[in-house]
C-alpha cells in the first residue's frame, strides 16, 4: 500500500516544508498534478518544479500525472526534468500517440502509466497492458482538488483488478480516511491524497490517520 501525496492543494509558498514534513512521516512518492488549461480547466506546475524536487529530494519518487493534450512538448520535458513515472490520460491523445509515448517512456527508463477518467470504460486498459506499469483510476473528474469521491469508482476498481492481475492500481480524487478503505477493499494499492492532508494543520497526523484506516 502506497500513499502518494498530491501537492496541488498545498500552500504553494511553503511547498518545501510541506514535502519535507510528508517525507519525514514516511512518504516515499509524490503525485504531481500537471494541468495545462486545455485538457482540464486549470493550471498547475511545470518541469522546473520537478527539477527542484529531485534536487532536494533525490530519494523520493516523482510521479507525474499529466493532464495535457500536448504530449509532444511536455512528455520529453518532464522526462528531462527527472520524472520517475508519468501517467498519460487515455482521453488526452489518440491511440497511436499513446502507444508512441508509452514506448518512449519505457525506452527512457521512466515508468509508463495509464490514467482513465471516471466516464471511460475500464476495458480500454486491455490494449495497453504490455506497455504499462500502473493504472490510475480517477475517482473525480480531473482538474481540481477537494472534490468528492465518486462512489461507483469502487466497482471500476474491482473490474480493473480482473483485467490487470497483480499490476498496481492507483486511485486519485476525494481520498480521506473513509474513502481510502472503500478503495482498498475494492482492490486499489496506491492512494493519491490531496486536500485531506492539509485539513487540520499536521500532514504527519493525516498520513498516520490514513495508514491506520487501511492497516
Ligand atoms: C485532480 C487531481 C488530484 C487531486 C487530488 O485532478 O488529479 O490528484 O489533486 O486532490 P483531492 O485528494 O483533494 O481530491
Ligand atoms: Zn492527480
Amino acid at each position: 500500500m502506497i500513499i502518494a501525496p498530491s501537492i496541488l492543494n498545498a500552500d504553494n509558498l511553503n511547498l518545501e516544508a510541506n514535502i519535507k514534513e510528508a517525507v519525514e512521516a514516511g512518504i516515499s512518492r509524490f503525485h504531481i498534478d500537471i494541468m495545462d488549461g486545455h485538457f482540464v480547466p486549470n493550471l498547475s506546475f511545470g518541469p522546473q518544479l520537478i527539477k527542484d524536487f529531485k534536487r532536494e529530494f533525490p530519494m523520493t519518487e516523482a510521479e507525474i500525472h499529466l493532464m495535457s493534450n500536448n504530449p509532444d512538448d511536455l512528455v520529453p520535458a518532464f522526462v528531462d526534468a527527472g520524472a520517475d513515472s508519468i501517467e498519460l490520460h487515455y482521453e488526452s491523445m489518440n491511440e497511436s500517440q499513446l502507444n508512441y509515448w508509452l514506448d518512449y517512456l519505457a525506452s527512457n527508463g521512466v515508468s509508463a502509466n495509464l490514467a482513465i477518467n471516471p466516464d471511460t470504460q475500464v476495458e480500454v486498459i486491455e490494449k495497453f497492458l504490455t506497455k504499462i506499469k500502473q493504472v490510475l483510476i480517477m475517482s473525480v473528474h480531473p482538474g481540481f482538488g477537494g472534490q468528492s469521491f465518486i462512489t461507483k469508482t469502487t466497482e471500476r476498481i474491482q473490474k480493473t483488478r480482473d483485467i490487470v492481475d497483480d499490476m498496481p492500481i492507483e486511485v486519485d480524487g476525494g481520498i480521506n480516511d473513509r474513502t481510502i478503505k472503500m478503495a482498498r477493499d475494492a482492490g486499489a494499492d496506491v492512494f493519491v491524497v490531496g486536500s485531506y492532508l492539509y485539513e487540520d494543520g499536521s500532514i504527519a497526523k493525516q498520513v498516520h490517520k490514513l495508514e491506520k484506516a487501511i492497516n
